[in-house]
């Protein structure tokens, strides 16, 4: 009996892996090609012991950056050798442990930083132009005619804008605003010779606060950035000033955010990401000069489908003894 589309011969159970979630194609196309595969369905998300359950007995697994992946539950899997996590993001998988383990975890850096970068445009567009106040006026039947002091934000056109981390996505934002006429600051562990090339200057983070008119968080999460933006932070930035995180959530302390926008400590926010997601911190959800969206960071078809591509690329590497395109822990692959 012909086996299902695109699986290649003469695999055994040793050569299955799970993907949590049926990524866009070629993603499963690419996997089918060279493995067993079992995929958990869009819905629902899968729990622990989904996780645990599906993966068993499985050398690969294709995560969400959603998806917890922790000691305890790579004590459960002994058989698993690679991770490829879907999003440039890995901070949902606990490094130390896979590469204990001898795993390969891989990302999908790249092919989401146009979109991510759009997006990270778009947020800071809307919060300092006020559409979500604005949208929301006109679906009320709130709208009474053109006003010269309706709802006024501020312009872009040489107002300083602060970058911190000028990775990839960070310098993507950067080019997005010198065609707005930006001016340029950055916060960065190294000199990035592209964001000089762009104009910007490397500063402290104190004088990045003190001087930005919007900040646009662009670092990874991890124990150095974890609430690099909490109440102090916060207060540093002059009233007028905005805030954008398209990162991760816990890079802001969300319950302090909430008291300088309610307390005008600074004008406004545009969040994409959440510190408890997909639960948004209920102050926040009260306030009008905040922007909020649903993770959208890379939500554009050719990037989703382009993570697809290269998660399930650097799974068939990493399994059939081959360097994986994108290791984030490769010394694994030097043992
Ligand atoms: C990532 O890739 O880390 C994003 O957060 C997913 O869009």
């Amino acid at each position: 009996m012909p086996g299902p589309p695109h699986r290649a011969e003469g695999l055994t159970l040793a050569d299955r892996v799970f993907a949590t979630y049926p990524v866009p194609e070629p993603g499963l196309e690419i996997l089918s090609a060279a493995f067993l595969v079992r995929v958990h369905p869009a819905r629902p998300q899968p729990d622990r012991e989904a996780m645990r359950a599906g993966a068993e007995g499985c050398r690969g697994m294709l995560t969400l950056v959603r998806d917890r992946v922790d000691a305890e539950l790579l004590e459960a899997l002994p058989e698993l050798r690679a991770i490829a996590n879907y999003g440039v993001g890995y901070d949902n998988i606990d490094i130390v442990e896979a590469t204990r383990r001898g795993i390969v975890v891989t990302n999908t850096p790249d092919v989401l930083t146009a979109a991510t970068a759009d997006l990270a445009f778009a947020l800071l567009l809307a919060c300092t132009r006020r559409l979500g106040e604005g949208e929301r006026l006109v679906r009320s039947g709130g709208f009474g005619g053109w006003d010269p002091q309706m709802l006024l934000g501020l312009e872009l056109e040489g107002a300083t804008l602060g970058l911190l981390g000028v990775g990839r996505i960070g310098l993507a934002v950067a080019r997005r605003a010198t065609g707005f006429g930006m001016k340029l600051l950055h916060v960065s562990r190294h000199e990035s010779a592209e964001a000089t090339a762009l104009g910007s200057r490397r500063v402290e983070l104190n004088e990045l606060l003190d001087a930005s008119d919007v900040v646009s968080i662009h670092v990874s999460l991890n124990d150095d950035t974890r609430h690099i933006i909490d109440a102090s932070a916060l207060r540093r930035m002059k009233p007028t000033a905005y805030l954008v995180n398209t990162a991760r959530g816990p890079i802001v302390d969300e319950v302090a955010l909430a008291q300088a926008l309610r307390e005008g400590w600074i004008a406004g926010a545009g969040l994409d990401v959440y510190e408890r997601e997909p639960q948004v911190e209920p102050a926040l959800l009260e306030l009008d000069n905040v922007v909020l969206l649903p993770h959208l960071g890379s939500a554009t078809t050719r990037a989703r489908s382009e993570m697809a591509r290269v998660a399930a690329t650097n799974l068939v590497a990493a399994l059939s003894g081959h360097r994986p395109p994108n290791p984030v822990n490769p010394e694994v692959l030097e043992k």
